[in-house]
């Protein structure tokens, strides 16, 4: 029989997301402020043995899905390296990727080699402009290099990540569903949330209008199979080849299906990316704790979990930003 973690709530914890880096090599205007971290790897952050005997305690607990972040995980030195390892963990289903594809030309065929099973694309605009405003470099080029490396390596589907901000790129989105639709990516469209000051200030639209309009367009129908692990809501296109994921945690919240932890590159394991509750791993192996020890520690750390986010009612509350949760 395979272990679960639940917690309060009866939720099934099997979800780990892991940011390997806060450091990005973009500015996303809803992320990341702009003066944010040098180059130097701080002592505090976790090695990749350290990584590697904690989340093997969280596999045998019950995670089954692991999902790389940051920050953007591509600038961790050896990155192939740690998906390697990781995706060797026994009882591990799924190891996937979070990226902005700058730098994927250069690792897709070692990510796949490593056992890296599916990725997902940060892409919020088809327009060179438009992407030099939101992430603050001229960064179009190099990203669409970089998705189609991943493609022609063998990763499929590859999803891109859309945050979509009112009066900023909301113009742009059924260009995106058209580009997605016809390369076979999987375009998901996401509210953006009040984190760190950047978060606060996106221009947060709900997304019920864009899927009325997208549907009408495309003449999409609801998709009963469950794609990926997430909390996206899928349409498709009438033909079946396409699907369109609506992430809402805005207008629609999906916390009552949570199955997620965040552990940031600290070792700080984050119960919710909008409620502050923590809980450090790092003293702990680094204090010379027993694989029991760390057991203990987990169930108590995911009896922390809270029933959900408050964006809603307090916007102001958190002030970390995505990059230092893990996106
Ligand atoms: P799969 O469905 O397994 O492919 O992954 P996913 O959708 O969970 O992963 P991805 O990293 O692509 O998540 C996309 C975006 O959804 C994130 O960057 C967040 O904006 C949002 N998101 C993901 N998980 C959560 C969550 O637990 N809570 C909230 N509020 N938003 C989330
Ligand atoms: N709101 C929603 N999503 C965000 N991301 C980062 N910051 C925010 C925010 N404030 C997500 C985007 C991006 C990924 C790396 O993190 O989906 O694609
Ligand atoms: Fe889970 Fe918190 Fe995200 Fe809600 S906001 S889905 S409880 S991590």
């Amino acid at each position: 029989v395979s272990s679960t973690l639940l917690d309060r709530f009866g939720r099934s914890i099997d979800y780990l997301r892991l940011s390997v880096t806060d450091r990005c090599d973009l500015r996303c205007s809803y992320c990341m402020p702009k003066g944010f971290r040098g180059f130097e790897e701080p002592k505090d952050w976790l090695t990749f043995d350290e990584i590697e005997r904690l989340l093997g305690i969280f596999v045998r607990l019950g995670t089954r899905r692991v999902r790389l972040t940051g920050g953007e995980p591509l600038l961790r030195r050896n990155l192939p390296e740690l998906a390697g390892r990781l995706s060797l963990l026994p009882g591990l289903q799924d190891l996937s990727l979070s990226t902005n594809a700058t730098q994927l030309g250069r690792h897709a065929v070692a990510l796949r080699a490593a056992g890296v099973s599916r990725i997902n694309v940060s892409l919020d605009s088809l327009d060179r402009a438009c992407m030099q405003t939101i992430t603050g470099r001229d960064s179009l080029q190099p990203i669409l290099d970089g998705l189609m490396a991943g493609k022609a390596a063998g990763f499929d589907p590859i999803k891109i990540n859309m945050v979509a901000m009112r009066g900023v790129n909301d113009d742009q989105i059924e260009a995106m569903a058209a580009f997605c639709i016809e390369q076979h990516f999987m375009l998901r469209l996401i509210e953006a949330m009040p984190m760190g000051s950047t978060g606060r200030n996106a221009q947060y639209m709900p997304l019920n209008g864009v899927r009325d309009r997208l549907t009408e367009k495309f003449g999409l129908v609801p998709q009963a199979a469950e794609l990926g692990g997430g909390p996206a809501r899928y349409l498709s296109t009438p033909d079946g080849q396409a699907s369109i994921g609506f992430i809402t945690p805005m207008s629609q919240h999906f916390c009552a299906t949570c199955n997620r932890v965040r552990l940031s590159v600290d070792g700080t394991l984050y119960l919710c990316l909008g409620q502050e509750e923590k809980f450090a791993f790092g003293p702990m192996l680094r204090g010379g704790a027993s694989d029991t020890e760390l057991e203990a520690a987990i169930r108590q750390a995911i009896e922390l979990k809270p029933q959900q986010h408050d964006f809603n009612t307090q916007p102001d509350k958190i002030i970390r930003f995505m990059a230092q949760t893990g996106g």
